[in-house]
């Protein structure tokens, strides 16, 4: 999906997924699993305020457990319960409603003292465009209600689906735009698809593809290929041989770099070579430490 976002437009998205947050006791902010912290909406803290909040990392098929657990603990600091989903394939989506109950338990609790009859909880999904909203909506409802391609902010008509016995989640989500600031998130939002249309520059995309991968899984990344390049090769020579290999070759038996650099994206993309986190936590702590 691509859409133009404009500061009007990003202010009126504001305000609707706020005044729509009026109806719901739970937010569910859904996240990439693979970059948890990159494809956050940068005014979700604003928006959501001190709504109980379960953090939702969705795709987690092609993300990293390990890393991801580093982000878990990340959230419950801050006040959110976690869970990962693979909404794609339909698990782990009976923790979305444990995990609502988990973040709204001090909140019932509190109208249960007040003799308040109990009741469902309700939720709403939050997040950015292609992190698996509808996807998700549709799952849980186990039958296709949420359109992808959907507008941001949220439609008009809106209904409740029950979800479990003890949640009823809205059936529009509110879509808030991506960081666009920063040109390492630009480049993260692009390589896992959240931003298909170019705001940074694909080659560039490529390369830090490239090197994440160098880095952190070398051995997949030449066995993928087939190719054999030392890791501190330049990158040229990566993208030669793996042209070459891939007979991605032009006029003059020049290799077709267009052609490799679609190729590397739409691999990680798609989780062909190996199923990363590309949001370090380490690197986090690293990058906040030094300002
Ligand atoms: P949105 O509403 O937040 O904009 O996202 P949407 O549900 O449209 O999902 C965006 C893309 O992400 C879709 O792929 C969808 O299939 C995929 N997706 C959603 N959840 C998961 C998941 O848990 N795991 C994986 N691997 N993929 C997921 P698409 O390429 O746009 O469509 P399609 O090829 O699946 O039809």
């Amino acid at each position: 999906m691509v859409i133009q976002w404009y500061p009007g437009h990003m202010a009126k998205a504001k305000r609707e997924v706020s005044e729509q947050l009026k109806k719901v006791d739970v937010v569910f902010e859904l996240v990439d699993a693979r970059i948890p912290l990159s494809s956050r909406n940068p005014m979700i803290d604003e928006v959501i305020q001190h709504k109980p909040r379960v953090v939702i990392f969705n795709k987690k098929d092609m993300s990293n457990l390990k890393e991801m657990q580093k982000w878990f603990a990340f959230f419950k600091e801050k006040g959110a319960v976690s869970v990962a989903v693979d909404a794609k394939h339909g698990k782990g989506l009976k923790q979305v409603e444990s995990a609502a109950i988990e973040a709204t338990r001090e909140k019932f609790e509190r109208e249960k003292a007040k003799g308040l009859k109990p009741r469902a909880i309700r939720a709403m999904i939050v997040g950015i465009p292609n992190v698996g909203k509808s996807t998700l909506i549709n799952k849980l409802a186990n039958r296709t209600i949420a359109q992808t391609g959907n507008k941001p902010g949220v439609t008009k008509q809106q209904q409740w689906i029950k979800v479990g016995k003890s949640l009823q989640l809205l059936d529009t989500p509110g879509i808030l735009w991506p960081k666009f600031e920063d040109q390492t998130i630009g480049k993260k939002l692009s390589l896992t698809g959240a931003i298909k249309d170019s705001i940074v520059h694909l080659d560039e995309v490529a390369l830090y593809g490239l090197s994440f991968l160098i880095e952190h899984d070398y051995e997949g990344l030449i066995t993928h290929y087939a190719i054999n390049v030392e890791p501190d090769a330049d990158p040229i020579d990566w993208f030669d041989a793996i042209g070459r290999k891939r007979g991605l070759i032009q006029k003059g038996n020049e290799v077709d770099y267009e052609a490799v650099i679609e190729l590397i994206i739409n691999d990680i993309r798609n989780a062909k070579i190996g199923t990363y986190c590309f949001d370090l936590y380490h690197q986090f702590q690293e990058d906040n430490h030094n300002g």
